[in-house]
């Protein structure tokens, strides 16, 4: 079951912002968010918003959907004009999902083309793709990089068949460098998507699947600790006593040994569940880190298209109805898609400022800790951070803080202690 969206404001049926969302528009960079929310099989412990065929219903089609997309598309550019947000160039694009390479890579490139053909793109934008290792061949690969995509990112999770069991996965180990070979001959970069802490998940298991994805020679690597989100298969599996609960002990010890593997072969964390290849302290940034992601990091603006997404514009957040049935009757009447909005404060844009930055590796100013409404905080937590070895002490009295690995591992708990 996907989780549910939140409450917020209603959003209007013309998709007209508040006039905020214009202010600052200039010099802030504009990624597009496309979801597509379609998977072959739902992973017990995925609760992103996704369907399968059988799933689907409410007269939802995946053979519609595309044109349905770029219908948004179009609606997203006539709201931003109507909002008095100038029109700026894509800085980066993201396909998300859900399993966007369950539709054909013609349909994923006609959204890319009517996007473009809205904002422009900037010269050696990133326009990425996720990809499930067995959605994809060489001749969609190819596609897909002929249409403009710049990389993939496929979802491996793990190279040991029990573990990929216990997820659900359909494909097989072997997959994953193939699919990877396919990428790289159609000139695409590559990133590798690994889940730790599965139940059943030795220590050696997960030493096994790190060599596997190094093996495949990827750009970029994210890890993410396997987390039981209510609702799912896996939560009542767990429930039941079918299989064993995940354990932060052993997560802590699968992030560590993951921080040293994927270091040892050049890769260096940029945020506290990524690596790219290349780049680390000291240097020039990496051109393999995930621009995109780090835009929604950072606070910019992106229009997120597709049943369930979520946008940001110059402080005003809206999200999308859920199911793909209801965004389409919507746009489908030339409504807007969107089932609630926010303007976020003063006080809200600096709590998510200090959420964000704390968990990349170019840090939190402190100056920040100066900034909310009402006063600071936070900043005498910085002395305790340092001795309690959570913050780099030399960044620190540089004016930003930087995690340790010690932090990367607490970094909630950081957070706790620098909004008081
Ligand atoms: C929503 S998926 C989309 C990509 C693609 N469908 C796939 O699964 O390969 C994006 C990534 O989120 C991660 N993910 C999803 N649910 C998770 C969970 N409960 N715990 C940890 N990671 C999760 C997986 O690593 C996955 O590759
Ligand atoms: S394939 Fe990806 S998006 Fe689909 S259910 Fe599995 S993890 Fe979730």
């Amino acid at each position: 079951m996907p989780s549910a969206l939140p409450l917020g404001d209603p959003a209007p049926a013309d998709g007209v912002l508040p006039a905020q969302a214009a202010l600052g528009a200039e010099r802030t960079p504009f990624s597009l968010y496309a979801h597509i929310p379609f998977c072959a099989v739902r992973c017990g412990y995925c609760d992103f918003n996704t369907y399968t065929a059988t799933e689907l219903g409410g007269g939802a089609s995946q053979a519609n959907y595309a044109a349905t997309a770029v219908a948004e598309v179009r609606f997203a550019a006539a709201a931003l004009d109507a909002s008095g947000v100038p029109r700026r160039r894509l800085s980066t694009v993201f396909f998300g999902g859900g399993t966007p390479t369950l539709l054909a890579a013609d349909d994923l490139a006609s959204i890319l083309r009517a996007a473009v053909s809205e904002w422009g793109i900037e010269p050696g934008a990133e326009v990425t793709t996720e990809a499930n290792p067995d959605s994809v061949t060489p001749a969609s690969l190819q596609t897909l990089a002929d249409a403009g995509f710049t990389r993939v990112s496929f979802g491996m999770q793990s190279a040991v068949p029990h573990v990929l069991k216990v997820l659900d996965r359909t494909h097989t180990p072997s997959r994953v460098p193939e699919a990877v070979r396919w990428a790289r001959e159609a000139g695409l970069d590559v990133s590798l998507d690994l889940i730790y802490g599965t139940p059943g998940e030795s220590l050696a298991d997960w030493r096994t699947s790190l060599d596997a994805a190094l093996a495949c020679e990827p750009d970029h690597v994210s890890a993410y600790a396997l987390i039981v989100e209510d609702g799912t298969r896996l939560a009542a599996q767990i429930r039941r006593g079918e299989v064993p609960d995940v354990d932060d002990d052993d997560h802590a010890e699968k992030y560590e040994v993951a921080d040293a593997v994927l270091g040892d072969a050049g890769f260096h964390w940029y945020e506290v569940s990524n690596w790219a290849r290349g780049g680390g302290s000291g240097t020039a940034a990496s051109r393999f880190e995930c621009r995109h992601n780090l835009a929604y990091w950072n606070g910019s603006d992106w229009w997120g298209v597709g049943p369930g997404a979520h946008s940001h514009v110059g402080g005003v957040r809206w999200w999308n109805v859920k199911h793909p049935a209801a965004y389409a009757g919507r746009l489908g009447q030339g409504a807007s898609p969107a089932a609630g909005r926010e303007t976020l404060d003063d006080a809200t844009r600096h709590v998510e400022r200090v959420l964000l930055k704390i968990r990349l590796a170019s840090g939190l100013p402190v100056s920040e800790l100066d900034a909310p409404p009402g006063g600071g905080g936070g900043r005498e937590a910085v002395a305790g951070l340092i001795a309690d070895g959570l913050v780099e002490g030399a960044a620190a009295i540089r004016g930003t803080l930087v995690l340790t690995l010690q932090g990367r591992l607490l970094a909630d708990a950081v957070v706790r202690r620098l909004l008081p």
